[in-house]
């Protein structure tokens, strides 16, 4: 029988049963739902709404079933719904009256608020721990190098000499975007919705900031209708993902390019490549490619619940039963793409030889000779001019810029002195882009110290709560 069967004359049908019912997903949240079912019973107790016997009665009925479920002893019935009549009916089933006066004051609708923010709360923990992670290997990495000359790319031309650890500390940087984003996110999520009851708060003497304070919230929502409709914790959070599994994407689109034959900059462990089912010589990287696959399914759960949300009425409607899943497969995905991903990389061998020749072709030095004639006097606009005439020249004769001859340099201008040959080593031409947030090692040396203090900022508030 249904909790709710007082007003009905029939059963559901059985379809109607298995098509609204949530369990086979929301099951997930029985932490949230039993911490915040303990939560709202000592506060009805203190307030003297539930008796202190009840009250104790429903403690222990609901640790009982917290213990019994994870030990796999219980089962949860698509009868019964979803997470919150399952924990409800058999609370009553095993304490009798004082289960059934434990929905005093609340509603299905504030209460399945507060569980999805507790639930997205902590998994944003869990993210921001993976992504601290992610930060450390590359950290590592960039350490071991500072000095490794790759080139640069825009339009994926080459252009400009950079270092792998320049290369790497631009990602960590829109890592550590992502985990402030999440931060946010969490700070502003957390408010507490329990006691706004079905819309319109409750007649009952509650106290809602001791239900916040005792679930670790801020303070309560500030409107009923808000707190059981809002779902925007659950929008940021996965915009924040979204744009988190971009950044992921877009290095692994650079990993697929490096490991390739025709660039060669890295080579995979492995335990982290696949081979083919035809052909022998295949090492596949699958792993960057399913991260880079898997970013369109997280897109979509935005995409789904954006779409879910836009046309509802206040307050709470039943579609928004529809925002746990998209939710959960986001999390499930990043929580597997982060560590995943930070595993290949700490694992793989980067090969600077291969970096150091191909930064060795294709013009990259060509701002420094254009730089090193400014410096000498020219105006830019025109040491550009010259540069490209010079560029043209070595592209017919198959040379790069450093193999020409003074000679051959000075047909285009008297400038050049023997010293170019300094000014267009590559290393040099590295080591000089000092400029804040450059590739010189003095600069990468800085970005690496400060994503470390990031991370142990981070680590240390976690070892301290
Ligand atoms: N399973 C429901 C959900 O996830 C719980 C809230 C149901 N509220 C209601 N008025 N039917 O949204």
């Amino acid at each position: 029988m249904k909790l709710w069967s007082g007003r009905f004359g029939k059963d559901t049908d059985a379809l109607v049963n298995t098509f609204n019912a949530s369990i086979d997903f929301d099951r997930r949240l029985y932490r949230e739902d039993i911490r915040g079912s303990m939560a709202h019973a000592k506060m009805l107790t203190d307030c003297g709404i539930l008796s202190p016997e009840d009250g104790e009665a429903i403690q222990r009925g609901l640790s009982g079933i917290l213990s019994d479920f994870e030990a796999g002893n219980i089962d949860f019935t698509a009868d019964n719904e979803d997470i919150h009549m399952n924990i409800e009916a058999l609370l009553t089933e095993r304490i009798g009256d004082a289960g059934k006066r434990l929905h005093t004051a609340r509603s299905r609708n504030d209460q399945v608020a507060l569980d999805f923010r507790m639930y997205v709360r902590r998994e944003i923990g869990v993210v921001i721990g993976h992504l601290l992670s992610l930060e450390t290997v590359l950290c590592e990495k960039a350490k071991a190098h500072q000095a490794t000359v790759m080139p640069g790319y825009t339009h994926l031309q080459r252009a400009q000499p950079v270092s792998f650890a320049h290369h790497l500390m631009a990602y960590a940087n829109m890592f550590a975007r992502d985990v402030t984003r999440l931060e946010d996110c969490r700070e502003r999520l957390n408010k507490c919705p329990l006691g706004c009851g079905a819309l319109a708060g409750t007649t009952y003497p509650i106290d809602r900031w001791k239900t916040a304070e005792e679930l670790d919230f801020d303070a309560p929502v500030e409107n009923s209708m808000d707190g059981v409709s809002d779902r925007d914790y659950a929008l940021e959070l996965l915009s924040d993902l979204s744009i988190l599994m971009t950044h992921l994407s877009r290095f692994a689109e650079e990993v697929i390019l490096w490991c390739s034959w025709e660039f060669k900059f890295v080579e995979l462990d492995d335990a982290y490549a696949t081979g083919s089912s035809i052909m022998p010589q295949k090492k596949n990287p699958d792993v960057a490619e399913l991260v880079r696959g898997k970013t369109g399914r997280v897109y979509g759960h935005l995409m789904s619940l954006l779409t879910t949300m836009k046309g509802l009425p206040l307050a709470y409607n039943k579609d928004m039963q529809e925002d746990k899943e998209p939710v959960f497969d986001a999390l499930d995905t990043v929580e597997i793409c982060l560590p995943v991903f930070a595993a290949m990389l700490d694992t793989m061998k980067v090969l600077p030889g291969n970096m150091r020749q191909a930064a060795g072709r294709g013009f990259i030095n060509a701002t420094d000779c254009a730089d090193y004639l400014t410096k000498k006097g020219m105006p830019f606009r025109d040491a550009y001019t010259v540069t490209g005439r010079l560029v043209a020249y070595c592209t017919r004769e198959g040379k790069s810029l450093e193999e020409l001859s003074l000679e051959e340099l000075r047909t285009e201008s008297e400038l050049f002195g023997d010293d170019v040959y300094k000014a267009l080593r590559l290393e040099n031409c590295m080591a000089l882009r000092n400029s804040y947030g450059g590739p010189a090692i003095r600069e990468t040396t800085r970005q690496i110290q400060d994503i470390e203090d990031f991370v142990a900022e981070r680590q240390q508030e976690d070892a301290d709560t």
